[in-house]
């Protein structure tokens, strides 16, 4: 592939470590979470801070926090204050605190002796290396439910409570705990949990419109100008909204979708792109789904997926479809069905998840119903049928 037919221009912008510096709809808990930890600029040696970060996959919790992190770091810099933000995903240490804390130390110490402590004693090393150094740490614990599945009420009570030992000292270590849900929680003893929960900052699911502001953000940074359409985008968005609000489903797919362009040449990314990065990641449907289907729901998905095939929007009209449909009857020398019935199959298809639809407009028309392929390439799709038709046939 030449480089100047890529429709990339910095791949490197959709990496899942790539911070952006601007995090659409996320700006209140940026504020909010940079509020909590005012104090660490101005007097930090006077107390601590612990906030928990929740919300559903892809919701932007791993994201912000690094983001803060970044943020505060240059902050502090500026004020010659030594205060260092360290992110850990813990499940990555297997939710062992004593391996997550020697991570710690090494930010600090890189020749630090590996093995050989426990979480205990890492814990008074490292309290011992901040007070050397006057430095102060925001220690961020990415997916800490996995530390209180492994190590329960315990190592979590000596970490909330490390400042109450060290009475008449300064502060210096301060928590960001992030977690998909709260459950976690509940096996912890009522004061641990207290100490925790004081402030929570919850990341509502994206809606659509919200993916879309997104994703446009990352095509400005990632991919060069005109490859991705509109309608593309809304496709992408619309999929990564029916995961759940998931913005790095959406990203990925964004990716995905670019190297499909790339793969076949075609300059720009398609809604066929995005079938088939979707289908890459997601079963798109079963084979059996599509076998069961009656001979002229078979024949009008044809048409349909003939219709996808050259088409670059993310839609098309039930209209078209049922000319498509008629096309494909004369193929096969039969009488197309009715229209009321063709309504029927495209409820049929929809409810299997094959196709979408959507009434827009005024009333309930046919010519306002509009049909999606949102997860199956088009090509993939008529192949299928193709092949089951001809068996039906013989
Ligand atoms: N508001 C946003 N603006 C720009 N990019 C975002 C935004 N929210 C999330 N992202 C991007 O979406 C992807 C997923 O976000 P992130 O990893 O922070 O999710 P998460 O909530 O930590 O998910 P998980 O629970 O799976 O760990 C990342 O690539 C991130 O950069
Ligand atoms: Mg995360």
């Amino acid at each position: 592939m030449q480089a100047h037919l890529s429709v990339f221009k910095d791949e490197a912008k959709l990496d899942i470590s790539y911070v952006p510096h601007i995090l659409p709809h996320r700006e209140r808990e940026l504020k909010l979470l940079t509020e909590f930890f005012s104090f660490a600029l101005q007097s930090p040696e006077k107390m601590t801070q612990r906030v928990i970060i929740t919300g559903d996959v892809g919701t932007g919790k791993t994201v912000l926090s690094q983001r803060f992190g970044a943020n505060i770091a240059v902050e502090a810099a500026k004020r010659r204050l030594s205060l260092r933000y360290v992110h850990v995903n813990c499940r990555e240490y297997r939710g062992r605190l004593f391996l997550i804390l020697q991570h710690v130390v090494s930010a600090f110490h890189p020749n630090f002796p590996a093995r050989g402590y426990s979480a205990e004693e890492l814990l008074r090393i490292l309290m011992q290396v901040l007070d050397e150094e006057n430095a102060y740490v925001i220690l961020s614990l990415d997916e800490f439910d996995s530390v209180i599945d492994r190590e329960g009420s315990e190592a979590v009570y000596k970490l909330t409570r490390l400042q109450e030992m060290r009475q008449g000292k300064a502060q210096r270590l301060s928590l960001v705990c992030i977690m998909r849900n709260l459950d976690a929680m509940q096996s912890l003893d009522a004061s641990t949990r207290s100490t925790l929960q004081s402030n929570v900052i919850r990341l509502d699911n994206y809606t659509r419109q919200q993916l879309l502001e997104i994703l446009s953000g990352r095509v400005e940074l990632a991919f060069k100008p005109s490859t991705v359409s509109e309608d593309t985008l809304g496709l992408i968005a619309e999929l990564a909204a029916s995961e759940g609000g998931n913005a790095r489903f959406g990203i990925e797919l964004l990716w995905r979708a670019g190297k499909y362009a790339n793969a076949e040449a075609v300059g720009c990314v398609t809604p066929e792109c995005v079938r088939k990065a979707v289908s890459s990641i997601v079963p798109s449907f079963r084979k059996s789904d599509l076998a069961d289907l009656v001979f002229h729901e078979k024949l009008f998905l044809v048409g349909i997926a003939r219709l996808f095939k050259t088409n670059e929007e993310a839609s098309i009209s039930l209209a078209k479809a049922e000319q498509a449909y008629a096309v494909v009857c004369e193929e096969f020398d039969v009488k197309p069905n009715s229209h009321t019935q063709l309504w029927k199959y495209l409820q049929g298809l929809s409810a299997l998840d094959i196709v979408k639809s959507e009434v827009s407009g005024k009333g309930a028309r046919g010519r306002s119903t509009r049909i999606f392929l949102p997860r199956i390439p088009a090509l993939e799709l008529e192949k299928e049928l193709s092949a089951l038709l001809e068996k039906e046939v013989k």
